[in-house]
């Protein structure tokens, strides 16, 4: 679910990057309300919402922290590294849950650890991190950035650092 930054002028890339938060929590809460609907589709839908997510974390691990000051940040940075990594095995177990056919119940409760991950590590990186993000990033990384982000792919492969 990329988000389209062109389709928001003048709107800054933490605000983007805040979009895409909402956009993947919301897909998540979809696939955990929707029980009675179509499981293929229902599966399908909470594998594009992981693959967001995947995706999320490859731009501000590979494109945006590089760019962020070292000396002031390099302790939230250690901490969103950190956290990047727990959401990452927990989506591997999810996708593994999919496939070996686990209980709706226990997908949901899945997804349910999923969400609460991601509010833990939300709520610290939109106010700590995304600020300094404008501010360091040139116009033309912010541009390359926002262009990756409204379609960029996850590089075949890539894993986050602490996976
Ligand atoms: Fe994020
Ligand atoms: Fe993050």
């Amino acid at each position: 679910m990329p988000v389209n930054v062109s389709s928001a002028p003048g709107g800054s890339l933490a605000e983007a990057f805040t979009k895409e938060h909402h956009e993947i929590d919301v897909a998540i809460e979809k696939y955990m309300a929707s029980t009675h609907d179509d499981p293929e589709s229902r599966a399908k839908m909470l594998l594009e919402a992981v693959s967001a997510l995947r995706r999320h974390i490859y731009l501000e691990e590979e494109v945006v922290f590089r760019h962020l000051p070292r000396a002031t940040l390099m302790m939230p940075l250690m901490v969103m590294h950190r956290e990047h990594g727990e959401l990452w095995r927990r989506m591997d177990a999810l996708e593994e849950s999919l496939q070996g056919g686990s209980t709706d119940e226990q997908l949901v409760a899945d997804c349910q650890e999923l969400l609460s991950l991601l509010e833990n590590h939300n709520s610290k990186e939109e106010p700590i991190i995304y600020p300094q993000m404008d501010a360091a990033l040139s116009v033309l990384e912010q541009q390359q950035v926002a262009h990756l982000l409204a379609g960029g792919a996850l590089p075949e492969g890539w894993i986050c650092q602490d996976a």
